[in-house]
């Protein structure tokens, strides 16, 4: 049955079952958002399939493991209909799917029993990137954010050496989540992180005349972009960690790139040396991967952007449901913390 189910998998899709005709003519899918799933209803969405596995219950019996998302989130499935054999490969990842599915429960959330499902048409597949949460801002217009900044470097050996390292990776700026999992791992995270962060140096520049925004402009555009070096990340923004970046981490591999690039250019060695110092004290502590802490103002001043920008992600990603007067679940990058949103009501004048 498992086998045969799927080959019906095109009158499913051509059938016009809960699908409307688009001004075109042809068929167009219309899904159900995760967000908007109802337990007990048998839906047919539209949905990224993220990861699936072949697993064996405690019946013995084989199942297909599945974790779908789409902009408004994701939800584990179960396929129990698959044979042992079954190929997994006629399931590509990170494609757009139809499914056909009851909403059970599972640990109280939502969970999708899978009747059906198939590679949606190509029509559809076009527009896989509104199906992944993806930063608020276009990444054309934070990428002409980031060269602005980068244009405001005075320092010409500094200037060069970060137009270097941004041209070399541009195409991959544009899709790249800042992380695996935690904060800004979301298409085009980067660079949103990237782009916040120049906002928040740029703003206390303006409180601190002693600083140079030559190096800590310098600063939050160099500190994270070997991440594209330590992560391979699909253009849909769902990363996982590379050799490189397992054995090494972004903070290592960035100081590599940035030797490389300094030799091209023939910097002098005391930019090499405050670039380095920047990217290597970045992450303050040895336990988080520097192995020095910030020893000048700029260095400083990075670290702490850098941890507000991560800490306001974190704070706005697990309060985005939460009414006023509630608590998140616990958030495990600030240490299992319950977060509050403040029930203030209408501001009083
Ligand atoms: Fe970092
Ligand atoms: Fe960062």
């Amino acid at each position: 049955m498992g086998m045969d189910k799927r080959r019906d998998m095109r009158s499913f899709a051509d059938s016009g079952h809960e699908a409307a005709a688009s001004p075109g003519g042809n068929m167009k899918f219309e899904g159900v958002p995760i967000a908007e799933l109802k337990v007990g209803e048998t839906v047919n969405g539209i949905y990224v399939l993220k990861t699936r596995e072949m697993r064996t219950g405690s019946n013995k019996k084989p199942f297909l493991d599945l974790v779908f998302m789409d902009a408004t989130g994701e939800v584990p499935g179960k396929d129990w209909n698959v044979a042992s054999e079954y190929d997994l490969s006629a399931l590509p990842l990170h494609k757009l799917y139809y499914v056909n599915a009851r909403v059970d429960t599972w640990k109280d959330s939502p969970q999708l029993s899978v009747n059906r499902m198939k590679v949606a048409e190509e029509e559809d597949q076009a527009e896989i990137v509104t199906f992944v949460p993806s930063a608020p801002l276009a990444p054309e217009q934070m990428l002409a954010e980031v060269y602005e900044y980068a244009g405001r470097i005075r320092n010409t050996e500094i200037r060069s050496i970060v137009l270097s390292m941004l041209d070399d990776r541009e195409q991959k700026l544009m899709y790249y989540p800042a992380a695996k999992s935690l904060h800004h791992a979301i298409r085009s995270g980067l660079l949103y992180h990237v782009v916040r962060m120049l906002r928040s140096a740029d703003a206390i520049a303006g409180v601190y005349p002693s600083v140079d925004t030559d190096l800590l402009f310098a600063g939050v555009l160099l500190h994270d972009l070997a991440k594209m070096d330590e992560m391979d990340a699909s253009e849909l923004g769902m990363a996982d960690y590379s050799k490189a970046g397992k054995l090494l981490g972004h903070i290592v591999i960035g100081i590599t790139e940035i030797d490389r690039v300094s030799r091209e250019i023939g910097a002098s060695p005391e930019v090499v040396l405050v670039l380095k110092h920047m990217v290597l004290s970045h992450h303050e502590k040895a336990e988080y991967g520097s192995p020095k802490p910030p020893m000048f103002l700029e260095a400083e001043l990075l670290h702490h952007i850098d941890t507000i920008d991560a800490r306001v992600y974190d704070y706005d990603n697990a309060l985005k449901d939460i009414k006023p007067g509630g608590f998140s679940e616990p958030v495990w990058s600030l240490d299992k913390r319950n977060l509050y949103r403040p029930a203030l009501g209408e501001p009083v004048l």
